[in-house]
This record gives C-alpha cells, structure tokens and sequence, in this order.
C-alpha cells in the first residue's frame, strides 16, 4: 500500500463513505483535508465525450468536440492486435489532454444477437477475439497513463430491460462464452477498472454478486483494481459493497452512504467491508496520480488522431463481395462514376448513446472520391436518410447518374434511429425506400457496387444479387469516407474480416424464442452455440461467415506444421502463407480447433489464434501461432475448473471459419475427471475405476460380470446405478462390499 491508499486510517467513517459514492455525475470525491483528489472518469470506447458541465450521460446533451475513432464493430473487424492497439493509444492521449484520468470502455459484451441496439460497441459473437482487440486497446489507452474501465461486466447481451432483466445461463455458457473475453482482457492488459452491469445473472443483480465481483474477478483472474457501478446500477447499496462494488457512480446524492450507515449500525456489513472499497478506491487515485508523475511524450494531438483513427478505418472496412472485378475501381481510366446515396455526402459513421462523440471533422466519402477521381463524378442522394419510402424525385435523379455510367457506387446503410444504447432492433433489415432504389439502379451502370453503413449486421441475401460488389463499412468513425474512397479506388487492398456472422434471415438466428426473453428473463437456451458455432452445428448456410472477407489479392497456405509443447497440453502452429496476387494485401490467418470427441457437448470448432501479416505480390512469409491449455479447454462444472480431455484434436487452419485450407490432428495427453464415485454411481463407473476397478471384478462374478464386461451387454448394463444393481437376484458384490471399497478409497 502506498500514496493515498496508505492514509486511510487516517479518513473518518463519513471520510471514507463519501469516497465510496461519486461527487458528481463524472467525478470521484475529493478530501480536502486528507489531500485526496477528485479523478475524472469519462466516456468512451470510441472517442471521449468529456462533459464539464453537468449533463446527462446517455448523449442527449452536448459533450466537448473529440475525435470520432472507429467504434468497436470496426475495431473488432481489423483482426488487428496493433490497430486496436494504437486506437487506445490515441485515445488515452485524447484523454490525457482533458485531464480524464479513466476512460469508461472498451464495451466487450459478446454479440449474442444481431438485433441488440449496441452491438456497434461491442466487439464480437466470439470471446477470443472479443478478448485480444480489447485488450490490445486496453494496453494501448493505459500505456499513454491513462485508466479503462472494462464494460459492461457481465453478460449485458441486450438493451431490453437492461436495468432488470435476469440472465438465466449455466456454468459453461457464461465461463465459456460471456466471462472468457472478460477474462482474456483482464489477465492480459490488467485494466484499472471494472464496470459492472445493470443486468441480473440467474436472478442476483450483477452489482450484488459476490460470486462475479469477488470469486470469479478477484480470486480466480487476479484482478487488483476498482469496481464501479455502471451508471445508476447499485439497487441495494449495502449487499453492493459487500459482494465487490467499490465505486458508486454517478453520485447517489448521499443515498448510498446513509444506507451503508444503516447497514453498519445493524451490523450487516463489517467496516472491514467499507476498507476494503475505500482501499481500491484510493489505490486508483494512486495509480492516476504515479501516471501523472511519468515523463511522457506529449499526448499526440487532434490531427495525428485522426489518422490513428484513418488507418483503422481502412482495415475494419469488409469486403463481402467482389464479382466480375467491379471493385477497384480505377480513378482515371473509364466512362463516368456515378456515386449515389445521401450516406456518401453524410456518412453515417458512429452510434448513439453514452458514446456518442461530438467529432472534430467528418470526411464523407463524396468529397473523398472526389479528390481521388480523375473522371468525370456525378452524384446523386437517391434518398432521404430516416425516409419511410422512396422520393420519386431523389429516384430520378439517381437514375439518370447511373444510366450509362462505367460504376454505380450506392451507399446504403441504417438510419441512425435504428440503432443505440437503451432499445434494441426489432429487424435486420435496410430500409425500404434504400432498396427500393438499389431495384431501380441495378444494371443502369456497367458495374453496381455497394457500401453499407450499420452498426449492427443487416441482411444481405434479400438484394445483394443486384450488386456485383458489396463493400460491409460499418460506422468508421469520422475519417471513415476517406478509407472508404481509398479503398474503393484500390489505394489499399480491404483487409478486413468479419468478427461476426452475416446470416442469411434473422430467423437463423439461435437466439430466435430467447430474445430480448419474456416477464424479466432471457434463457440463453442456445447455451454455446451463438454465432458461428450455431450455424456450423446446424450446418446451415450463412449469407458471409465468421472470418470472412475479400481483398484485391489472392492467398495460398502451404506447409502446415503442428507441435505438441512437450509436457504440456499446449500446441504451436506453423504454417506459410503466399500473395499469390498482384498487389500487396493483408491476409488474417485463422486457427480454429475441433474436439471431435468429446465427453460433454462442445461446438463443432472454436477459434483459438489468428495473425494478420501484410504480403507484396509473390512474397511469402511463415506464421506461427501459440495454442494455450485455454484453447482445448472446457469449463467443468462439477469440478469447477476448465479441463483438457485427453485425446484427439484437430487444428484447422484457414481464411474464415468455412475457408478451412489445412488441417492436422495433435493427441493431448489431457486428463480424465471422473466425478468422485458413491454408491449411486454407474455400475460402469465402479467395474472401470482405475483404483477399485479390480477389486469390483474380482467381487463381481458369474453372469453380471459377463454382462459388464462384454462389449455388446455392457452399453445396457453399465449405466445403472450400483445401488440398483446390487438389489438384483444373484449380484454377488453386496452393499457392505460396496461400502467397504469407499471406505477403502477415503
Ligand atoms: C452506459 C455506460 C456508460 C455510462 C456513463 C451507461 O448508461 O451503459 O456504458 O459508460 O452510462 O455514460
């Protein structure tokens, strides 16, 4: 303990009872008299929205002008440890600049459904990469002395009742699925903070969840830092800080410290208790205060950001599609570009909500082509953005730009009403008067290209067969139009891939009869399969999967390698990847794993590593990728920890999860957890004990012992219970055997 967090004895109750609780909407208490400062927390993920007056938190009211950095739909879609890495970097120096001490984000909850409202703030449907790129831009923010407040902890999958809804999912779902990202993220980059959720899981709020914020947390994953509250999610101050929370926020105008009085007074809560938060709670302003203390680069400023948020841009765009070469498109040769869709002038480039960033300057695609283009550019708005159906005028006009033109650039996407913080979606789909007028234009030019903006996936199958190319931009942030115009005139080649799938309805989704749940609870009754692992358990067709996406180079893989890391369950990957093309291109290699056998039921395969390497035409380079325990590993819950079956494991290496281009099988030597065994136990269990296993067939004998013992009875005769099977005429192993050989085992 040292600084502040060693005066704390010296703070009176009420002292410390105030530090427990915010002083305002965005700052921590100051004691004065104790030479304790107030820090500043701020949000967000993608840009800050610092309020120096007092104003609202979920973005209705103005906030300071920042940069717009690519939110994390975007971020999740570089497959780009280093991309996410300088975004935090950039953003902690953004936050520097403004005397924020804590940055409220990265959001990491797993995409379990499309249609949740903030899914343009989280990551992915899958926990491995959810938990690398926030990690990465964890370390990037703190490394410029800046904190994150990790968010939204935990298993806060929807906008419907956020504030209530109860999360019913078992061991293995929310350990293999909704904690791992969390996890990752936190052993790896050690965040300063921890957000819980307004959420409840199996029915505890999960500010009240001593299992969450103390065992799993704190005693399982190491975690040193503070908790705080999302934005008014403490109920029940007192069981709060007993389970973990040590953070109010925003200030509860006193309400929190009269109930922990209370709960003091009756002898609820030990004033250990009120330590312990007001230990963390002065251990954070140490640590802003050492950061402060370090000789740093001045934070880079407002145009440098902007690049950092350039660059990311450029690698979180998708290439779905790319028929008949549309895309690139040359800028100088050829007849006229016809550029068509109020979203190329008015990019739609952020969602809403707590995160929502006043930028500093947007660049919209138009006036990106423009300065790139050296033919003749005709433009044209084709709609109106929130339109319910189509402008007969706007169409006319957008027909006559395309009629004859060598391209037709459409930029569709979602309106900005359809997505945000605190509603979810009802629907996947574009709105009409935009397809409606994508009918309309198709084959009017040579060549039709699409660009979407949405935060959230939209269906693609219902018309992208009007498109020979189809450019997934996501929300870029605010120097996104220029990515998307240097990517469309092939100045660089689209490296992103898709962090989550495309399905061809939204009635594929597993989530369909579960979302967003019914009379305050949502069963995650999918269990492990969301996302790819539904679709590849159920073999179904996706409109793009998981890991996909195009660039204007092609990729061959040769020469994969697998090794065992002797002694361990761990395996390392080699394999080499070649340009095969004629441009230089960025290609994401994919390592997933497959348990083909496994005791409990596992998804058909799980991402488990991936790289992204940039290549010139012709050049080929090896990667290696590290497999941990973690990735062959399952939670078990009886035995509450995760457990690598012994066994056969295969190692696919590929494009995307359905692009699978080599593959090889490793043995793990594992281990086997066989629950302890009681006389209700499966006879099997007792015949095939590794320790009481001889002695029960020396006891067992004449037909029963046939019976468990040939291949073909044993599958009828091994599930049942000793304790029955002891009961049946002629079984000559008796129950004081039974009790005996337990005693004998201890
Ligand atoms: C959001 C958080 C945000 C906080 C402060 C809450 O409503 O859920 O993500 O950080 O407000 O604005």
């Amino acid at each position: 303990m040292s600084g502040h967090a060693a005066g704390r004895d010296r703070l009176s109750l009420d002292e410390k009872l105030e530090l427990l609780d915010g002083a305002d909407l965005w700052h921590t208490a100051a004691i004065a008299r104790a030479g304790v400062p107030a820090i500043m927390l701020s949000d967000g993920p993608h840009g800050l929205r610092v309020q120096f007056d007092e104003a609202d938190h979920l973005g209705v009211e103005g906030s300071e002008p920042a940069v717009c950095f690519p939110p994390a739909v975007a971020v999740a879609s570089t497959w780009n440890r280093d991309v996410a890495r300088a975004v935090g970097a950039a953003l902690g120096d953004a936050a520097r600049a403004a005397g924020v001490a804590v940055l409220l984000g990265p959001g990491i909850n797993l995409k379990r459904s499309p249609l949740c409202g903030r899914n343009f703030e989280y990551y992915s449907e899958d926990p491995l990469l959810t938990g690398e790129l926030a990690g990465a831009l964890i370390d990037g923010v703190q490394s410029r002395g800046v904190g994150t407040a990790i968010k939204h902890f935990a298993a806060n999958n929807q906008e419907t009742e956020r504030m209530s809804i109860s999360v019913e999912a078992d061991a293995r779902t929310l350990r293999e699925l909704y904690l791992a990202g969390f996890e990752r993220a936190i052993r790896s980059a050690r965040p300063w903070a921890v957000m819980c959720s307004y959420n409840r899981i199996n029915g505890v709020f999960a500010s009240e969840d001593p299992w969450l914020l103390t065992r799993v947390l704190r005693d399982e994953w190491g975690f040193d830092g503070l908790v705080v509250s999302d934005w008014g999610a403490v109920y029940r101050r007192d069981r709060a800080l007993a389970a973990g929370l040590d953070l109010e926020m925003p200030s509860s105008s006193g309400a929190g410290a009269a109930t922990l009085r209370r709960a003091l007074d009756a002898g609820e809560i030990g004033l250990d208790a009120v330590d312990r938060g007001v230990e963390r709670v002065l251990r954070l302003v140490d640590r802003v205060t050492d950061a402060a203390s370090v000789d740093r680069e001045p934070p880079i400023g407002v145009e440098a950001q902007r690049r950092v948020a350039h660059d990311a841009a450029l690698e979180g765009a998708v290439l779905l599609k790319n028929e008949r070469s549309a895309l690139p498109i040359d800028p100088d040769q050829g007849g006229p570009v016809a550029v068509i869709g109020e979203f190329a002038r008015t990019p739609r480039y952020q969602g809403a909500g707590s995160s929502q960033v006043a930028s500093i300057r947007v660049d919209s695609a138009l006036d990106a082509l423009r300065g790139l283009v050296g033919r003749e550019l005709r433009f044209a708005p084709g709609y109106g953005i929130g339109a319910t159906g189509p402008d007969d005028a706007l169409v006319a006009e957008a027909v006559e730009a395309a009629t004859g033109a060598d391209v037709a650039v459409l930029f569709l996407g979602l309106p900005p009403d359809d997505e945000s913080e605190s509603f979810d979606r009802s629907h996947l789909r574009l709105p009409d008067a935009q397809l409606a007028l994508l009918e309309r234009i198709a084959g009017l030019a040579a060549r039709t290209v699409v660009v979407l903006s949405n935060g959230g996936v939209v269906e693609v199958e219902p018309w992208q067969r009007h498109a020979d190319a189809v450019l997934e931009g996501w929300l870029l942030g605010e120097a996104g139009g220029g990515a998307l115009a240097e990517l469309l005139v092939g100045v660089h080649s689209p490296s992103g891939r898709l962090a989550e799938t495309i399905p061809i309805a939204l009635a594929d989704n597993p989530t369909v009869g579960n979302f967003p749940g019914e009379l305050g609870t949502v069963r995650y009754g999918e269990r492990l399969l969301v996302g790819y692992r539904w679709y590849d358990a159920h073999r179904m067709p996706v409109a793009y999967p998981f890991g996909h996406g195009l660039g204007y180079t092609d990729f061959a893989y040769e020469d994969l390698a697998v090794h065992v890391v002797p002694g361990e369950d761990a395996v390392v990957v080699a394999v080499t990847v070649r340009n095969t093309g004629e441009r230089v291109g960025s290609e994401v290699v994919q390592v997933y794993v497959s348990d083909p056998d496994a005791a409990v039921a596992r998804p058909d395969q799980e991402l488990t590593g991936f790289a992204k390497l940039e290549l010139a035409p012709g050049e080929a380079r090896r990667v290696r990728i590290e497999l941990d325990e973690r990735a062959f590993a399952y939670w078990h819950p009886s035995v509450d920890r995760w457990v690598v079956e012994g066994g056969a494991f295969e190692v696919r290496v590929g494009r995307s999860s359905r692009d699978i281009r080599l593959a090889s099988t490793v043995s793990l030597e594992g281990e086997r957890v066989s629950p302890p065994l009681t006389l209700d136990s499966p006879a099997g269990d007792w015949w095939q004990h590794p320790v009481l296993g001889p002695r029960v067939r020396e006891l067992v004998t004449g037909r029963y012992a046939r019976l468990l013992a040939d291949p073909a009875e044993a599958p009828l005769f091994r599930p049942i219970p000793l304790a029955r099977m002891i009961r049946f005429p002629g079984f000559s192993l008796s129950e004081d055997d039974a009790r005996a050989l337990l005693a004998e085992l201890g």
